[in-house]
């Protein structure tokens, strides 16, 4: 399998120096950046949209995950990806059609991931197994960065893992919320492939040495 990828999370970082903060996490060795977009409803927080997307578009190259916490994300998906996301996710608990909204994403030229809240168990996907291309799994409930990780997480990736061997589907796991170096072994371990991380990086006294220890804490 490949080496597990960083995507630090933006919500974390300095919003007035959104395009030094790209470079540094790109420099350090961070292979994606999680964009979180919440719309003050589906979560108790309102943060970014398209214009800030588009914005980042222009500032680096590497792929751009956006995690949409918002309602009806039909409506959206498809413009982040015309934004400039590379990976949109939308929340199962948040779609009542999300075998529409996940074609609508791959219509648009992004890789479609599904999120999971903390209480939502793995075996809802079972039946759109090969329309996603990835899962995210919250290890906090969403809305903030800087919150305690979930510890029953790990046994979700660990279902996960097996129903994709089970049924000869390549879908990638990515586990956010609460990642730092007590947990990323483990969750690779368990059959992650990408970690989002919000205050481990941006938080840290040296950032740049916080994707570095990351990174080796992942492939350890
Ligand atoms: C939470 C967001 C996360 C958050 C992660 O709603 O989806 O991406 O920013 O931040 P940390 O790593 O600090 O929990
Ligand atoms: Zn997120």
């Amino acid at each position: 399998p490949a080496a597990p990828l960083l995507a630090p999370s933006l919500l974390s970082a300095d919003f007035t120096r959104l395009g030094e903060e790209l470079r540094m996490i790109e420099t350090a060795g961070a292979q994606v950046v999680h964009v979180d977009v919440m719309d003050g409803r589906f979560v108790p927080n309102i943060t970014i949209g398209l214009p800030v997307v588009e914005s980042l578009r222009k500032a680096t190259a590497l792929p751009l995950d956006c995690h949409l916490m918002i309602v009806e994300p039909l409506r959206y998906a498809a413009e982040f990806v015309r934004a400039g996301a590379d990976w949109v996710s939308v929340h199962q608990e948040a779609d009542l059609h999300l075998h529409r909204t996940l074609a609508a994403i791959r219509q648009a030229g992004g890789k479609a991931g599904v999120v999971l809240n903390p209480g939502t168990p793995v075996e809802t996907l079972v039946d759109l197994v090969g329309d996603f291309d990835f899962v995210l799994l919250m290890s906090v409930n969403p809305g903030f960065g800087g919150q305690s990780f979930i510890p029953r997480v790990l046994d979700k990736v660990k279902r996960l893992d097996a129903l994709r061997t089970e049924r000869g589907v390549p879908f990638f796991i990515q586990v956010d919320g609460g990642v730092s170096l007590k947990n990323a072994g483990d969750l690779v371990r368990a059959g992650a492939d990408c970690l989002v991380a919000g205050n481990a990086v941006f938080k840290a006294a040296d950032p740049r040495i916080a994707v570095t220890d990351l990174l080796g804490g992942m492939a350890a």
